[in-house]
């Protein structure tokens, strides 16, 4: 069975919001090398290419789905934080944003009585679960350390340490 259109549209604008997500932690990590913080960089650009993946299964799948897959246009993402702590802030809050979307997009599933996009998306739930969790952690650890270099200098060794294979979350 085809997909709606109605769900169809939906699935197109989430693609184009987990390619601004890719974009936002790029643009993060950009700032985060400027801010001699190579290993938190790092983490940002395996972040980027996991949301680069998120778009792409979801077009994946709008055209498994004889659906009409449309590559949209989004806003460009900021440049400028104040410190290491203030991007994970941003990173976080972002993250709930997305998992708002996500549920939303789940609603009209149910809503359309689709059940093959509900399924597909709970992949989506369980990842939302998870990378608001790990972002949230490091919020976390930044905080503990009050911007001590010392303790920036630890996390970092730390976030550099990420690697595709790594994240806990499937590519
Ligand atoms: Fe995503
Ligand atoms: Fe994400």
């Amino acid at each position: 069975m085809a997909i709606s259109e109605k769900m169809q549209d939906a699935l197109n604008d989430q693609v184009a919001a987990e390619f601004y997500s890719a974009y936002l932690y790029l643009a993060m990590s950009a700032w985060l090398h400027s801010a001699d913080m190579p290993g938190a960089a790092n983490w940002m650009f395996v972040q980027y290419r996991e949301e680069l993946s998120h778009a792409e299964k979801i077009f994946d799948f709008v055209v498994e789905r004889e659906g009409r897959a449309l590559v949209k246009g989004f806003d460009a993402p900021p440049v400028e934080w104040d410190s290491p702590l203030a991007v994970f802030e941003a990173a976080y809050e972002h993250e709930k944003k997305v998992t708002a979307m996500i549920n939303e997009l789940v609603s009209l599933a149910r809503e359309e009585k689709d059940y093959a996009t509900e399924f597909f998306l709970q992949w989506f739930v369980t990842e939302q679960v998870e990378e608001e969790s790990s972002v949230n952690a490091i919020v976390q650890q930044m905080k503990l350390v009050q911007g001590s270099k010392n303790g920036l200098y630890m996390i970092d060794r730390e976030l550099g340490k990420r690697t595709p294979a790594s994240a806990t979350s499937e590519e």
